[in-house]
């Protein structure tokens, strides 16, 4: 079915050009001021047309934690978000330590309505796993305490890991940043920096980055700080954990600088209830407000349109070698959201898809909202409704 975004401003190499995109066989076909016939048509006119998000940072829970959320839920929660690819980690019950955990994960990941990557665990004793592992976004190692039993402490492990693993994200926090970073440089390997989160980290990883080590901060640390953490408590409590204002400057300043590279939500569902109680469980969700939350920020001149979509798209696609995505470009795979610029609203967690149903940023005003989003040629969201088209997983390369 072919698909015509109709009266849009498109951003096209960093430029918001007034066009119609021509939509056919799941890529984009045309960028145009004609208008070719399309089977459906979407009225884009006063919108904004975004390459879909990739989200390099996402805890789907399945299996074994599907009371919290599952890949069917997070893919709404993605969709409703503008994230037309999220790459899943592996601290699942079973972690993915093994083959067989990585294919039966590609067997649930089948409902998802967006496309997915998955993370390779690392754990003390599976580097022949980790070697047989293919097409993965890279190897997950905890270097600091978190969500599940996936901490690694041993040094000599963590070095195998770097030596054997083509790609390597970490889970680290203050020193452990230093550690990865130079067993990276001393093995030559991709490190991918998840949620950092302070001025010192920031400022570290501006003097040591190479061309292969790359940075990501999370959402709740761009517009939350430690006040938010002792006003709701255990709702915005996460690892790393808030930080003060002028950590989040560091972060913000970051961005300015390209330092960071990309923002994943790190979307971590709890139940309320978990959250709630006397010893809550790290982590927030993010799928569904990230973009609305970026988008306001734009309104206030935090960031341009151009910059949101380089952190959010072209970057994930660029680094961890996704071919065809992250852009909007002629032949590319139409993964495309229609946002509005100037619709203000509430943030709601009545409103929410996540299966955990609650947000750090319940309540909360944003101008900036998300219309439409198409997955591989299919408009799979528009306006709190979905069309129950199954997506694929990603082919990383390089
Ligand atoms: O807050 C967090 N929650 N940080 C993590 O690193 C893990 C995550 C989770 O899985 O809940
Ligand atoms: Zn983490
Ligand atoms: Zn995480």
């Amino acid at each position: 079915m072919s698909l015509l975004i109709e009266g849009g401003h498109v951003l096209v190499e960093g430029r918001l050009l007034r066009e119609n995109v021509f939509i056919d066989k799941g890529k984009i076909q045309q960028i145009t001021p004609q208008r070719p016939n399309a089977d459906q048509e979407i009225n884009a006119k006063g919108k904004i047309v975004l390459p879909g998000l990739i989200d390099c940072h996402v805890h789907c829970r399945e299996p074994g934690l599907t009371h919290k959320e599952d890949f069917y839920t997070a893919s709404m929660a993605a969709a409703a978000g503008g994230v037309t690819t999220f790459f899943d980690m592996p601290n699942t019950h079973p972690p993915t330590f093994d083959i067989e955990d990585l294919e039966a994960k590609r067997e649930m990941a089948k409902k998802s309505l967006v496309n997915y990557g998955f993370y390779f665990g690392a754990s003390s004793n599976n580097i022949e796993q980790i070697k047989k592992a293919r097409n993965i976004a890279a190897v997950k190692i905890y270097m600091n305490e978190t969500t599940g039993n996936l901490l690694l402490e041993n040094d000599t492990i963590i070095e195998e890991i770097f030596k054997h693993a083509p790609r390597i994200a970490v889970h680290a926090e203050g020193e452990q940043i230093r550690k990865a970073i130079h067993l990276a440089k001393k093995y030559k390997k991709f490190l991918y920096l998840c949620h950092i989160s302070s001025k010192d980290e920031i400022a570290l990883i501006k003097k040591e980055k190479t061309e292969n080590i790359f940075c990501e901060v999370a959402p709740h640390h761009l517009f939350l700080t430690d006040s938010d953490h002792k006003k709701m408590k255990g709702l915005a409590y996460m690892k790393p954990v808030l930080k003060s204002k002028k950590d989040q400057n560091a972060l913000w300043k970051g961005i300015e600088d390209n330092t960071v590279d990309t923002i994943g939500t790190d979307h971590a569902p709890h139940t309320l209830m978990e959250k709630k109680s006397n010893s809550p469980p790290a982590g927030v969700p993010g799928l569904e407000t990230m973009l609305p939350l970026l988008l306001n920020a734009v309104n206030e001149k935090k960031l341009t349109l151009q910059k949101l979509s380089e952190l959010t798209a072209a970057n994930p696609a660029r680094i961890f070698g996704i071919k065809n995505k992250g852009i909007i470009k002629e032949g590319y795979d139409a993964d495309v959201v229609v946002v509005d610029l100037n619709k203000e609203y509430k943030i709601s967690n009545d409103a929410l898809f996540t299966k955990c149903k609650w947000s750090p940023f319940h309540g909360k005003k944003v101008k900036g909202a998300v219309d439409f989003t198409i997955v591989n040629g299919n408009l799979i969201y528009h306006h709190r409704e979905f069309e129950r088209i199954r997506a694929r997983e990603v082919v990383f390369s390089g």
